[in-house]
Parts: C-alpha cells; structure tokens; sequence
C-alpha cells in the first residue's frame, strides 16, 4: 500500500497529478447526483469527489458511512470557482476519484467525531480511540510529540545522559500514596512504583554520571483534579557540582527553546525570582499568577487595637487579618456576598468581612467598629476606589492566604483582569524546609527531606520553622509546572534532618538506608529539578486539563473506562501472590 501524501498536506502544487491516499471518512454529502467526502487523516482533511459517470464507483459510495476506512487514488483539480473553503488548508483543491477500495467499515458510532460535538467525559473515554481520531486531539499529540523531541535534543546537546530508573522500587517520599505491587518470590512485601525518581538520580550522581536526564513516568495514588493525574510524566533532570542557579539557568534556557520551537513566542529570561514569603501575602499562593494585580494586603499590625472584636480577638491570639480589594465589587448584592463567605468557608474561613468603597469612606455592617484612620489605611493600603468592594478574612495565617489567593483568582477570572495570551514564568524561592503538621505533630519536608537547608542555618527543632530550603518552584501562569532543590550530599546533614522530621535512625535506615550508605561513599554536591511534562504541553496548547494531552488519562473516579481498570484478578493470581481479599461489611 502506498500513498502520495496525507490527506491534510496536499496541496495546490499537486493540481492535475494522480494521487492515492487513505483515510476515514469524516463526513459525507450528496449534492444533486455528486458526493463529496471530507477525508481524513492524522494531519487533516480533504474532500474528495465521486461522480455520477463513473457508475461503478458511485453506487459504492453511496453506501459509505461515517469512519469508514478508505483507499482512494484519483486526479487533484482545482475547485471551481465559490466553492472554495478558505478555512481549510486543503480547501482549494478536490480529488476526483476514480479507483476506490472500502478498506474497512465501521457501525453507527457512540458520538460524533467532531471538535464542535460535546460530549460525555465516561463516553469519551470508553471510546478513546474514536476520541483520540478528533483533529485537535491528533493536532496536540503531534504537539506533544514535537516538544517532548526539542526538550530531549536541547538536554542532549547541553551533555545530559538519559538514564532510566526501575519502576518496581522502594516508596519515594513525595507525600502522596504510594501505588503498592505484591511481590510473588517474597510473600508478605511488596514493591513501591516511584512517586519519582528522586532518589535513583541522586544515586547516579554518586554514581559519577555527572548530568541525568529522563523522561520519567511518575504514579502517585492522590485525588485527581484537572491538572493531576495518577501515573505522569516528568522531564526529570539532575546534576552534580551545582548551586541553584546552575539549574534555574538550564530549565530557563529550556523553556525558551521549546516556547520558541512551538509557539515562536520569545520568552524573557532569566525569570522573576519571588520569595515564598512574598508570593503567600501578595497573592496567598505558592504558585502566584502575576498575570495581574489584586494584591492581597496585611493589616494585622494596623488593625491589632481595632474595635471589631473578630478581628482584634484573632490577632491577639496571634492570628492575623489581611485584605482584598475587588474592584467595582460594590454593585455586589447581599447573596453575592453570602456566596463569596461560602466560597472562602471550603478554605476554613469563618466568615468574610467586607465594606462597600464610597465617595467618602466605607459602608457596611461592620464600618462602625473603625476609626476613620483605619478605614483611611485600609482604603490607601489596598488602593481601593469608590465602588469597589474590600474584603477582609481573620484567621491563623494558612486559612487567610489561602481563602483570599482563591478568591483573588475567582473574581480576577470573573472581572475578566487575566490576559490570556501572556505566559508570565517566575521562581518561587526561599521555601521554609518544614511545616508543621498540625494532625500527626510534628514537622514535615515542605518539599523532600533530601533538600538542603540555606548555608549556615542551624538544624534543631526550635527554629524549624523559620529555616530556609535550596527549594525552586517554576510557576507558569498560576500553574505549578516544576519543582527542584539542591541536595544534602552528606550523610551526616541528611541524619539531621532526619533526626528533625523524628525519622528514627532505624526507620531512616530501612527507608532510605541505601540512599544514606551511598552519600557516605564521596557523593559530590548535587541538585536538580523535575518538571511536569503534561502540565507544560497543556499550558502550550491553551487547555484547562491535562486529560487533553493524555492519551490514556483515568477519569475523575481513577479509573479507565475503556479498559475497565482496575479490575478484580483470579483466585489464581491472588494466591500465588500470598493476598488475600478481606471484604470490608457496612457498620462492622
Ligand atoms: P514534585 O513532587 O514537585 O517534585 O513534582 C514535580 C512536578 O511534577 C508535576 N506533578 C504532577 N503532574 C500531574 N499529575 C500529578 N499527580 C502530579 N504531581 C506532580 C508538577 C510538579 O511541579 N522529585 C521531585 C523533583 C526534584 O526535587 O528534583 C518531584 O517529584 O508539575
Ligand atoms: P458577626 O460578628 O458574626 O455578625 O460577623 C460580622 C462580619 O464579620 C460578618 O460579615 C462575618 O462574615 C465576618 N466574619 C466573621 N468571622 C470572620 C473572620 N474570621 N474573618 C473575617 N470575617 C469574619
């Protein structure tokens, strides 16, 4: 079998030639005794014509439905003229067949293949391959395909080493859940798929080799939203003899490339560098979108002595009160505010404050409490006009950040403030290295206990909270699109932090014994970084989710309609593996 060309790349510089091509039937219309069939291919359409002469042909053609699978070879001619279609690359010419051979047919289908149709999220993935056939769907996985190709090339060419690490490993503290897979010769054990390759490239680097690089699949057993899925793929790198801007420096370089190669858009580097700290108060976010303002403010200095209890009470308890102005939000009526106080309750707010912006000061149920200065501040501070709306929230300070990041991304998305043709990158830098965690009390890596303190900071548990990690974020419009740190490289720092985040030496040592063992072996200064690969393609190719880059994604409920995964296993199976199912009953 052979073709002159895709469906979709003939064009007018073939007019008058012969041409065979092959491809499923995308539509088909009959037009007063002719019959004209768009067809198509992974690079696009092209119509092609059958005649009422050739009576053989025709009485075939008349039978041919939707995706059916077509060879067709005939004579390129220009379309007369009107019936151009200037929205098609192809829409200046038309093939005038004169052999057809039906290569294959197909029923009536579950949903029309069109990139106008809408259609259920369930049915669209049970029938993928019908999904997948839709012309944005093959438009964005030769994109992928072309980005996934640049980002190789320009790794390949700046001295990294593609390396491949086991997938049948040991659990990677990434704070998610790990997927588990019994082992059949060790009954009772089990291995861990890498939540990521962390610890395998920081053994490379042991190792000697210096720059590694991978396109890494990663699974992680976490609540699927739009940018997450439970198996992803990270361009993971990591690289010996570095401090953090040796690595920014690569990742920025790369990002250019592919916006370059795929966009041709010129990105500016180096990036914004923002501190975790700054990022938090001015957008209550540690993956801010700076593609506008509404910054949030903090007033728990000001308003520490203020007459509204809610807030004085919190402060003095030390929690702290902070700001937002929504411009023209004053034309806000009573259940809009009412719907704003539940949108930040799902973010542990007790209530929202709020006073509607005048000519001459503020009104609402609450403006009596304040003296004219604190109103005079609070409107100066957040740059607040007359018939905007401010809103405040009193809380401990993660509940205040976040309820007001999300608010300030909900109504800047409303009010129409988000420019969508920017790609606005920036580092997020200066992460704290632990967190406490108020459940299980005691602290925790924000990022991986593999990371490295800021020079000279002093590792004991009364100052935890304030020391500081050789931890970057990439953040791209709002997205967090990668995350990396330079490493402890020896083993004694590393049993501090341990020691820190109360990982006993035995427990360390039957976690991460080997990681231990091989830092004491002369492992060299090292660090890197990992970037999520279909979050990027998605934010290249403008969609909300990455389930449109993913041939294969699992649907909200994390699982596979097409497959019907996960699935019940035999008997059989289970015991060779030494696992018994125990069946959980209601109420017991
Ligand atoms: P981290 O856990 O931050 O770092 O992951 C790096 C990037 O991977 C992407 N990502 C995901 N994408 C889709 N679905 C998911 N469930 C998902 N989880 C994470 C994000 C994220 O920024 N080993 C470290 C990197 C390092 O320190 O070098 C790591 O995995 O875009
Ligand atoms: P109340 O004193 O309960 O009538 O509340 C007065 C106003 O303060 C209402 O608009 C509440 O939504 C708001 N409010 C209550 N608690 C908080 C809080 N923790 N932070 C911000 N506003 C609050």
């Amino acid at each position: 079998m052979k073709r002159s060309g895709y469906c979709g790349q003939i064009r007018e510089d073939s007019i008058g030639k012969e041409l065979t091509v092959f491809g499923w039937v995308h539509s088909r219309r009959d037009h007063g005794g002719v019959i004209f069939i768009d067809l198509r291919d992974r690079e696009g359409i092209l119509q092609v014509v059958f005649q009422p002469e050739n009576k053989e042909i025709f009485a075939v053609a008349e039978h041919i439905r939707s995706e059916y699978v077509l060879s067709v070879k005939g004579l390129l001619r220009q379309r007369p003229q009107g019936t151009i279609n200037p929205n098609m690359p192809t829409g200046k010419v038309e093939l005038v067949v004169n052999e057809l051979e039906v290569l294959n047919q197909a029923p009536g289908l579950p949903f029309e293949i069109s990139d106008y149709v809408e259609t259920s999220e369930e049915l669209r993935l049970k029938y993928r391959y019908l999904d997948l056939r839709r012309p944005s769907f093959q438009k964005n996985f030769i994109t992928r395909h072309k980005i996934l190709q640049e980002v190789r090339s320009f790794l390949n060419n700046e001295g990294f080493l593609e390396i491949e690490t086991p997938f049948l490993t040991k659990s990677t503290p990434e704070g998610a859940r790990d997927f588990l897979v019994p082992a059949r010769l060790h009954h009772g054990a089990f291995y861990a798929l890498p939540q990521s390759p962390q610890i395998f490239k920081q053994i490379l680097m042991v190792a000697g080799f210096d720059k590694y690089y991978q396109i890494a699949r990663c699974f992680r057993d976490e609540d699927l939203r739009a940018d997450r899925q439970l198996e992803f793929t990270q361009v993971d790198l990591e690289m010996s003899f570095v401090e953090e801007n040796d690595v920014t420096d690569v990742i920025e370089r790369m990002l250019a490339r592919v916006f370059k190669e795929t966009l041709n858009i010129e990105i500016l580097t180096p990036f914004e560098k923002m501190t975790y700290g700054e990022a938090m108060l001015k957008y209550g976010s540690d993956k801010p979108d700076t593609r506008f303002e509404m910054f949030i403010q903090d007033f728990s200095s000001e308003l520490k002595n203020c007459g509204f209890s809610v807030f004085s009470n919190v402060i003095a308890k030390g929690g702290i009160v902070r700001g937002l102005c929504i411009p023209k939000g004053a034309s806000f009526s009573r259940s809009e505010i009412d719907a704003l106080t539940k949108f930040v309750g799902e973010y542990g707010a007790k209530g929202l404050a709020w006073m509607k912006i005048t000519a001459g000061g503020a009104e609402s149920n609450i403006v009596k409490y304040f003296k004219d200065d604190e109103i005079k501040i609070i409107i100066s501070k957040l740059s607040a006009k007359d018939g905007d709306l401010v809103v405040f929230l009193a809380d401990e300070e993660k509940i205040v950040a976040q309820g007001l990041g999300a608010l300030r991304l909900k109504t800047g998305r409303e009010l129409g403030l988000i420019d969508k043709n920017k790609f606005n990158f920036l580092w997020v830098v200066d992460f704290p290295m632990f967190e406490w965690d108020k459940e299980e009390h005691r602290w925790q890596a924000l990022h991986h206990p593999f990371t490295s303190p800021k020079d000279g900071s002093l590792l004991n548990a009364e100052n935890a909270s304030s020391i500081k990690a050789k931890a970057y974020d990439v953040v791209l419009n709002g997205v967090e699109l990668g995350g990396g740190s330079i490493r402890i490289h020896k083993s004694d720092a590393q049993k501090q932090v341990f020691d820190l985040l109360n990982i006993t030496q035995e427990s360390a040592k039957e976690k991460f014994g080997f990681l231990l063992d091989a830092l004491s072996y002369g492992a060299p200064p090292h660090g890197g970084v990992a970037l999520g690969f279909d979050r990027l393609c998605a934010l290249l190719m403008g969609e909300e989710s990455i389930r449109e880059v993913i041939a294969f994604p699992k649907t909200q409920k994390a699982s596979d309609p097409m497959s019907n995964a996960p699935s019940q296993v035999s008997e059989k199976q289970l015991k060779e593996l030494g696992v018994r199912i125990v069946i959980k009953q209601a109420n017991k």
